[in-house]
């Protein structure tokens, strides 16, 4: 079964976030040593409530207008207007600035082993809860392409924790491996990039390598 992506892909990679983390991460704490307590928990304690809520609403919003402009892009590209696509790409990487000061500021950055736990939990959350659900209420409606689209997100959830799980495993390995990631359904392939996908069988031309 021959899969197409919705819409054209651009000549250049769009990748929104390529900064590296470290450089906002330690700039904010710097200009901020109060950073870490911008919990819900410490909220209380300083009497930020609303803050709190705010700098969430910030890294939710600016998240979701960093996806929006990188298909924005795209759909810019493939209609013929270039220009367009990369101002959505530089204003998409410039959200991106904003969703990781509000990421920072609310104090839930930690260690990388910290972070592959927190990542493999949540895409088993995903996986066994989150999808099912939606899954449940597509077909209740009969939405079927709905349907398949959350199958396809769950079973490639489970990918993604494979990975995690197993990078936790060998977190002081020195091996670098190169990733592929099926730009159909979002399976993340090591290395080698199979000739179909194995859970959407896009063919091997709509993997992206990501290093
Ligand atoms: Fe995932
Ligand atoms: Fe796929």
């Amino acid at each position: 079964m021959g899969v197409s992506p919705v819409v054209s892909m651009h000549s250049e990679p769009p990748w929104w976030c390529t900064q590296r983390v470290t450089g906002g991460f330690e700039g904010v704490f710097a200009s901020d040593p109060e950073g870490l307590r911008r919990t819900t928990e410490g909220a209380n304690e300083m009497g930020n409530e609303r803050t709190v809520k705010n700098l969430k609403t910030t890294y939710t919003g600016e998240s979701k207008a960093i996806v929006r402009n990188r298909l924005f892009a795209e759909i810019a590209d493939s209609e013929g207007y270039p220009q367009i696509g990369r101002l959505f790409r530089a204003v998409a990487e410039a959200e991106c600035v904003h969703a990781k000061n509000a990421l920072v500021m609310l104090g839930e950055m930690k260690g990388t082993e910290e972070n592959l736990r927190f990542a493999f939990e949540s895409e088993m959350r995903a996986k066994n809860t989150h999808y099912p659900e939606f899954i449940r209420e597509a077909e209740a409606e009969e939405d079927r392409k709905a349907s398949q689209m959350f199958s396809r997100a769950r079973d490639v959830e489970e990918r993604h924790g494979q990975l995690y799980r197993s990078a936790l495993d060998s977190l002081m390995k020195e091996e670098l491996m190169v990733y592929h990631v099926c730009e159909v359904c979002g399976y993340v392939a090591e290395n080698t990039v199979p000739d179909t996908c194995p859970i959407c069988m896009a063919t091997r031309d709509h993997f992206k390598k990501v290093v």
